[in-house]
């Protein structure tokens, strides 16, 4: 049966560049779209920029224009962005529309109709001078816990701690500089404490629409910790409503009220598909009405599962409309192991990826080929990403076609010939082709490209066993030669099949060269037959170059130097909110407390000193050579570490001390080498008692033993 769906990928802010951070999360979405699309399912993909709250207002107020004119600029870029790496939304809206509000407006009179609307006083911080009350990420000032200076109102950079802003020492406002003061407001709040809004939340998170859980077994774990035990009640009430000045929509019967945000965001998903409905004469209700027959499948970064698990669905089911039918949740993605960085050149805009003319199908393919369907980071290796893409893509895959299609071109006027049916279906099995629709289904494209990179070895293996290169200069092997070049390339078209949901762009270019009709999933089991014409062949892929990719990281590192604007003109505050939401939810989950499996992923290690250096050119580090009871053919090899103690060591005192180190720490590499580690050392945070201390253990231990 045809499966009707409706997917989305979470909004992107209105304010900020498209980069490789929420690409894996488009290029997932969009190959899983693909993908359902060439099984025969009718799947639409909607998104839409997300344009709403102090951040875009302040944004706009800075450039001089209107939040209006902004958010229009961003969203062409957004979708300039999208095209550029063949995303194929059917449509692409913004949160600022008609259809927007109008289903904002109608889940929030349907939600205060049943008595899930409650109105409060708070205290909030004011800034005077610029008559605005000032989000958590607008205030700053010094850590209640840790004393650090210029924090933000939420939580502490340099500790961790989390807390709200009226626990900051010396506030100060981000936007004006001025002191703000508590000033008592009236707020909406969305009663999710409400006993119907816990127990549809415990049911939605054990719900298994068609037999798949709604949500990954790591997300439900999560969920399970949100909602507590039963009869536990741990939920807050959420704040729903904002005081103007505020870019967003009106509250209808709260006047000077505007809806948060993150209201309107995941309704956002609603709206999308009304205008898309709009558009194309589709039938609203049958979608988004309870009871409705297609599914909807959300995905998201790890990070906003809150939002989409707890409030989406409770706001949803509350006022009357259908509930997702799956979240799925994505991790981070790091670059060479580090989280992105603007200095390092890490943080890489989709745009400046695409001006350097790096092909876009090469992300997606890496992408395709580390996305497993977890909640685990992905990291975007740049050594992995050139050998992978150059040796799976063009060593493997397109090889096939550019050492096979010479040869009907030229012997045999472009008509392909019989195809071995032994080899053609010893190689694409029934068996492949459900494990590879099985795992792409269930978004481990990882195991779906290794599974088609299996079968494309074999076809290189057949090629190599035959040596068509050999039957052309035999003319009695003529037949043979034909059997064999036909048999290759029919054998790359069904690779061309499987890869066109990750490589839509290139198997456009592989159809026309096949001159027949688009290919869809089922083609792949079937070669063209005998006396077929095709088309010339025309190269497919280009190798990755490193000084490309070096390039692009140098790009990125400079652009930061003409653009870098202060940290708290950048931050949104909806992230704060979705901070304060989990610290509240989770009350006895602040950042106070880790649990001992958090404790124990850290490796600690004895390390002795075997060597201690200055190094040229670095006025805090000192690189240390640790020996932690570690050796290669027997031989001891020791860790490079570079530690910003040079300011209290000597080198020389150094060699030969024991200390602490963390093991398991990523290997960075840094402008000196590559660090390996870290030696653990302690300072006084508010520098009243200044110094640094490295740890030395008790007498007795051994380098390498697990301090735990
Ligand atoms: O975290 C973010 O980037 C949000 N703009 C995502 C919104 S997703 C949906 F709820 F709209
Ligand atoms: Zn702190």
């Amino acid at each position: 049966m045809t499966r009707q769906l409706l997917v989305t990928s979470a909004l992107p802010y209105a304010n900020g560049a498209i980069h490789l951070g929420h690409l894996v999360e488009y290029i997932q979405t969009d190959m899983w779209v693909r993908f359902q699309n060439l099984i025969g399912n009718n799947a639409t993909y909607v998104c839409a920029d997300d344009t709403h709250g102090t951040p875009i207002m302040l944004r706009a107020e800075k450039e001089g224009i209107t939040p209006e004119a902004l958010i229009a600029r961003v969203h062409q870029e957004h979708l300039r962005d999208f095209t550029g790496f063949n995303i194929a939304f059917d449509l692409y809206h913004s949160t600022h529309s008609d259809e927007n509000r109008e289903c904002a407006e109608t889940i929030y009179l349907a939600l205060r109709d049943a008595g899930l609307i409650e109105v409060r006083e708070i205290e909030q911080y004011y800034d005077e001078e610029k008559g605005m009350f000032l989000p958590d990420r607008f205030i700053k000032g010094t850590c209640p816990k840790c004393g650090a200076e210029d924090q933000y109102g939420d939580n502490c950079e340099v500790c961790g701690a989390a807390y709200t802003p009226s626990e900051l020492k010396n506030p100060r406002s981000a936007v004006s500089g001025s002191v703000p003061v508590l000033k008592p407001s009236q707020h909406y709040f969305f009663k999710l404490s409400d006993p119907r809004c816990q127990q549809f939340l415990r049911d939605f998170t054990r719900s298994a629409p068609d037999g798949i859980p709604v949500l990954q077994h790591e997300a439900a774990n999560k969920m399970q910790e949100w909602l507590g035990e039963p009869g536990e009640n741990k939920l807050s009430d959420w704040d729903i409503s904002r005081d103007a000045p505020y870019f967003g929509f009106a509250i209808p019967d709260a006047p000077g009220k505007y809806f948060y945000v993150w209201l309107d965001a995941p309704i956002g998903y609603m709206g999308a598909f009304k205008a898309l409905a709009k558009k194309e004469g589709r039938d609203f209700d049958a979608v988004w009405k309870a009871g409705s027959k297609t599914e909807l499948v959300h995905f998201i970064g790890k990070d906003i599962l809150y939002f989409h698990a707890l409030f989406w669905p409770a706001m949803l089911h509350q006022a009357g409309f259908r509930v997702p039918t799956r979240i799925c949740a994505h991790g981070f993605l790091t670059v060479d192991g580090a989280k992105m960085s603007k200095s390092r050149g890490t943080f890489i805009t989709a745009e400046s990826y695409l001006q350097r003319k790096l092909n876009p199908e090469w992300l997606r393919y890496y992408f395709a080929s580390k996305l497993n369907g977890t909640m685990e980071d992905i990291d975007l290796n740049l050594d992995d990403f050139i050998a992978k893409v150059n040796s799976d893509l063009v060593g493997k895959y397109v090889n096939i076609a550019s050492r096979c299609a010479g040869f009907i071109k030229k012997q045999f006027e472009g008509v392909l010939g019989q195809t071995d049916r032994a080899v053609f279906d010893r190689i694409i099995t029934d068996e492949a082709l459900t494990e590879i629709t099985a795992a792409m289904e269930a978004r481990d494209s990882a195991r779906a490209m290794r599974q088609i990179m299996h079968l494309a070895d074999e076809a290189n293996l057949y090629v190599n066993d035959r040596q068509p290169w050999l039957l052309a200069k035999d003319p009695e092997q003529r037949a043979q030669l034909h059997i064999v070049a036909s048999t290759a390339l029919n054998l790359f078209r069904s690779l061309s099949v499987l890869l066109k949901p990750v490589l839509p762009a290139l198997v456009t270019q592989v159809e026309g060269f096949f001159n027949a009709a688009p290919l869809n999933w089922a083609d792949a089991r079937h070669p063209l037959p005998a006396g077929h014409g095709i088309n010339d062949y025309a190269h497919l892929m280009n190798r990755i170059e490193r000084p490309m990719v070096d390039a692009l990281i140098a790009a990125n590192a400079e652009s930061l130097q003409a653009t870098e604007v202060p940290k708290a003109e950048k931050a949104n505050d909806k992230k704060s909110e979705k901070k304060a939401a989990n610290v509240e939810a989770a009350k006895d989950q602040t950042n106070d407390h880790i649990s001992i499996n958090d404790f124990t992923k850290v490796d600690l290690r004895i390390a002795k000193i075997v060597n201690a250096e200055h190094v040229e050119g670095a006025d805090k580090l000192i690189r240390l050579q640790l020996d932690i009871g570690e050796t290669e053919n027997d031989q001891p090899t020791y860790r490079q570490v570079f530690a910003g103690i040079k300011s209290a060591y000597d080198p020389a005192q150094l060699v030969g001390r024991l200390t602490v180190m963390v093991a398991n720490l990523a290997p960075r590499k840094m402008k000196f080498g590559l660090s390996e580690g870290m030696v653990l050392a302690a300072s006084d945070a508010d520098g009243a008692t200044p110094g640094l201390y490295i740890l030395s253990p008790d007498s007795g231990a051994q380098p390498g033993m697990r301090v735990k």
